[in-house]
């Protein structure tokens, strides 16, 4: 394991995570042509942002000329390895890109292809891209779910993919609050793209979501919640034990997360 993911610096408590602009920064978006993706493109690109890096599994084209494409499989490692050559500089990790598929909990394979994606995927790329976060004093922004927080009893795969993912993010959080770089959960609830259309609930529109996550961001939040369903429970996380123990723990030694 590489020693600059896992090791270890100075925690300082997580409250105090910063505020950052998306105005002239460099901002990467994993899953970014549909969907929530490519609404955080079109959004950071209305705040103003540098560049934006739109990593995407198949050709992309946009027509700002701060928009690169960068061909980006999640699960790829030959390809992470790649798209963090063509990245000169980052400030904002946007680990966007995932999949849900309802299965039932007996199903292993699902299980393997849902982390794969969803947890695996976003460590991957967090790692692989993390000295350039370092460097810049960045953020990373994990869009997980409100699954993360309590399943969904019709797809249990993916709710542990993304309680999986939360964990990692809070892991982060701790690990990296020394060395500058905030780490962001966005703790979406549902939304009007591909992946929920058979989910028969009010949604939100992919845009609005795409601002409320970039509100939090810049609000300087460390859980965000960017839509009114999740909104409703914000307030109730903030002050509840499980946010209480996080802080509790992020202030504990961390010599056990050593590589
Ligand atoms: N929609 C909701 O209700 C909702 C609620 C909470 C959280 N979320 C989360 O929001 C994120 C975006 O979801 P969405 O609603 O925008 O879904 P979506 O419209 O289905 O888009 C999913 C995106 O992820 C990409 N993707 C899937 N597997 C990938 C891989 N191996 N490597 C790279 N990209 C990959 C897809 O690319 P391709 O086009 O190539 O397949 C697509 O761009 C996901 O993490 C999702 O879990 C969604």
């Amino acid at each position: 394991m590489p020693r600059n993911f896992l090791s270890h610096s100075i925690v300082v408590p997580a409250e105090e995570m910063t505020m950052t602009t998306i105005a002239d920064k460099t901002v990467l978006v994993t899953g970014a042509n549909r969907g929530i993706g490519r609404a955080l493109i079109d959004e950071a690109l209305r705040r103003g942002a540098k560049r934006v890096f739109a990593g995407t599994r198949q050709p992309l084209a946009h027509p700002d000329r701060r928009v690169t494409p960068l061909t980006l499989d999640v699960t790829n490692a030959a390809e992470i390895q790649r798209a963090v050559e063509k990245v000169e500089s980052l400030d904002i990790l946007i680990n966007n890109a995932g999949l849900d598929i309802h299965s039932d909990l007996g199903d292993r394979a699902t299980l393997e292809r849902l982390l794969a994606i969803n947890f695996f995927g976003t460590y991957g790329v967090t790692q692989a891209f993390l000295p350039l976060l370092s460097r810049s004093r960045g953020a990373i922004v994990n869009n997980l779910s409100l699954a993360a927080l309590a399943p969904v009893p019709f797809s249990p795969l993916y709710s542990i993919s993304k309680a999986a993912a939360f964990s990692l993010t809070k892991s982060l959080r701790a690990l990296l609050a020394g060395r500058g770089v905030s780490v962001h959960a966005a703790l979406t609830g549902p939304v009007d793209t591909d992946m929920a259309r058979t989910l028969d609930v009010p949604k939100s529109s992919p845009e609005s979501v795409a601002r409320g996550i970039l509100d939090g961001v810049e609000r300087g939040e460390e859980d965000i919640f960017p839509d009114p369903m999740s909104g409703s429970v914000a307030e109730g996380w903030r002050s509840s034990v499980s946010k209480a123990l996080e802080r509790q723990f992020a202030a504990l030694p961390a010599g056990g997360a050593r590589s």
